[in-house]
Order: C-alpha cells, then sequence, then structure tokens
C-alpha cells in the first residue's frame, strides 16, 4: 500500500492506495472528490487544472518532464513543489507521499 496524505486548508487526511491499481495522484483525488482537481484534459499534462504541491515522497519522485514544467510555467503562481497530480504515478515506485491542495 502506498499512503498518501493530502493537506488541504491545514488539515490532513491520510489515505492507503494499492500500488497496483494503475493510478495516478490525479485520479485518485478527483476520485476522492477534491473540488480544486479538474482534471481537464484527462491527465495528458495539457491543462495545470491538476496542479499540487509535493510536501514529501519517498522514495523521493523523479522531477518533471519538459511538458510538464511547460504546462506549469503557464500558472499565475508555481511554488518550487509545483507537480502536475496527473504525472504522478502510485505505483511501487512510491510509499509514502504527502501532498498539499492549492487553489488555482
Ligand atoms: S489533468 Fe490536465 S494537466 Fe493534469
Amino acid at each position: 500500500m502506498i499512503e498518501v496524505n493530502i493537506l488541504k486548508s491545514g488539515v490532513k487526511r491520510t489515505l492507503e492506495v494499492p500500488k497496483d491499481m494503475g493510478l495516478n495522484l490525479m485520479e485518485l483525488l478527483k476520485g476522492e472528490e477534491y473540488e480544486s482537481i479538474e482534471g481537464t484534459c484527462g491527465g495528458m499534462a495539457l491543462c495545470a487544472t491538476c496542479h499540487i504541491k509535493v510536501k514529501e515522497a519517498a522514495p523521493a519522485l523523479s522531477g518533471p518532464s519538459g511538458d510538464e514544467l511547460d504546462m506549469l510555467e503557464t500558472l499565475p503562481f508555481i511554488y518550487k513543489e509545483s507537480r502536475l497530480a496527473c504525472q504522478i504515478k502510485l505505483n511501487e515506485n512510491i510509499r509514502n507521499l504527502t501532498v498539499e491542495l492549492v487553489e488555482n
């Protein structure tokens, strides 16, 4: 299982996610009905409506691709921890993840 901690407005919620469901983080957050995660493009790194901050990850995530960075740069505000949730695959490469939702 992957432990995913979600911070929203100072409140932390922890979910346990099976490693083999083939989900990305955007799909998980949408499924949990976090309204700030629209996922308009369906996970193609084309809309940036799944912008989140990654506060911690174990093991560390690989960095964003060029396409992800290009899309993040279209946002009015980005942070050093900014990522597109749809580009974070919840698989055997992740044990623990803490993310913070941001208003877009
Ligand atoms: S869902 Fe569109 S960029 Fe992530």
